[in-house]
């Protein structure tokens, strides 16, 4: 079947029971059991719950998946998967990965000893990574588009490097999605998402996600879910799947709207740059175009009056409201500099001080523009 037939249906039959047609919440922390070690296949719900198991498997089949892994949030996630790593090995990582990553590992795993080295998007496309790369090298970690940045890494190239000494890929999907990009049959290990964006799709619930096609790989990350705790509830899993149902409409109105509203900046006078991977003097325009559908629904700018003008833009949106997160059916606007990047300024990774980032919505077009005409004017 189809992406889409497939986030409608896979991993979800009519629960067997009362024919409910939508995966029921499970809303239990143990089952009973038929006989003392005899279970139907649950005993625990922070080990396994029938709700949990119908997201991971639909969400691993939209990545082209044999394996997911569900968590409490994206970090949630990360933090599981940095246990493949032990200290003293090295992750190689794209520079201008999701702040709270930047955080986790410079402030958590790099006083134990863990090691990192950061590289900008553009040396993975012109053999910096292969510089780089040597036997302590255990993850190679990329964001793909970047976040705020939207710088674009080649993944092709990436995996085939990184194989070639012995590490393995981890891609942060969060902004693509499967629907406009899968990293998995572009060679790379390990698929990691924050659910709580595009996935949830609606701004009420956080969550995370891996997904593998590597079996040794996968009964690893199953150990370390039930063994490490950070499981997502229930609820909370329904919600995520009740949301990629309509991911695949989702996402193209995302970037329909996301298109049009970089063509209004790219010519609005204010605006010294428009980032946008679907720009065709865009950096990254041609290697986004060979690995994704479209160029999904997040647009960072530039202005020229630099952060008394980028703060004056965020507090004048409306329709656009103020807020982190992103990938909800709502727009939001931000200042990474002082909001979801704050945590690497001052450090080489600080993000411009006149740079907004905008999570285009699916809103009419029309009160989008004129909402951004507006507080810019
Ligand atoms: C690209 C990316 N990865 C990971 C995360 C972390 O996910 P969560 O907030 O669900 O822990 C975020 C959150 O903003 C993100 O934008």
């Amino acid at each position: 079947m189809d992406f889409e037939t497939r986030a409608i249906h896979a991993g979800q039959e009519p629960d067997p029971a009362t024919g409910a047609l939508t995966t029921p919440i499970y809303q239990t922390s143990t089952y009973a059991q038929d006989a003392v070690g005899e279970h139907r296949g649950y005993d625990y719900s922070r080990v396994a719950n029938p709700t949990r198991t119908a997201l991971q498997e639909c969400l691993a089949s939209l990545e082209g998946a044999a394996h997911g892994v569900a968590f409490s949030s994206g970090l949630g996630a990360a933090t599981t998967l940095m246990h493949l790593v032990d200290p003293g090995q090295r992750v190689i990582a794209v520079n201008d990965v999701y702040g709270g990553i930047y955080r986790m590992f410079s402030q958590v795993y790099e006083p134990k000893g863990y090691r990192f080295t950061w590289l900008a998007a553009d040396r993975f496309n012109t053999g910096g990574l292969d510089d780089e790369l040597d036997d302590t090298t255990r993850l190679v970690w990329l964001e793909t588009p970047t976040n705020p940045l939207l710088n674009v890494v080649d993944l092709r190239a990436a995996v085939e490097a990184a194989h070639a000494a012995g590490a393995l890929v981890v891609v942060d999907n969060t902004f693509a999605t499967p629907y406009l990009q899968q990293p998995l049959e572009l060679g790379a290990d390990v698929v990691l998402h924050s659910t709580t964006k595009y996935l949830g799709g609606h701004s009420d619930v956080v969550g995370g996600f891996l997904a593998t096609n590597d079996d040794a790989l996968a009964e690893r990350l199953r150990f370390l879910q039930k063994s490490l705790g950070a499981v997502p509830g229930p609820f909370d899993s329904w919600l995520v799947l009740r949301g990629i149902k309509t991911l695949g409409v989702r996402m193209d109105r995302h970037s329909d709207n996301a298109e049009k509203v970089a063509e209004f900046l790219q010519r609005h006078k204010s605006v010294k740059q428009v980032l946008y991977p679907g720009i065709d003097g865009h950096p990254g325009h041609e290697t986004a175009a060979k690995q994704m559908k479209r160029y999904g629904g997040i647009v960072s700018f530039r202005v020229t009056g630099g952060e008394a003008q980028a703060l004056e833009i965020c507090d004048k949106a409306e329709v656009f409201t103020l807020g982190e997160s992103l990938g909800g059916v709502e727009s939001l606007i931000e200042h990474p500099g002082k909001m979801t990047h704050a945590s690497v300024a001052g450090t080489p990774l600080e993000v411009p001080a006149d740079l907004i980032r905008l999570s285009v919505g699916i809103e009419t077009i029309d009160d989008l523009l004129a909402d951004l005409d507006r507080a810019m004017a």
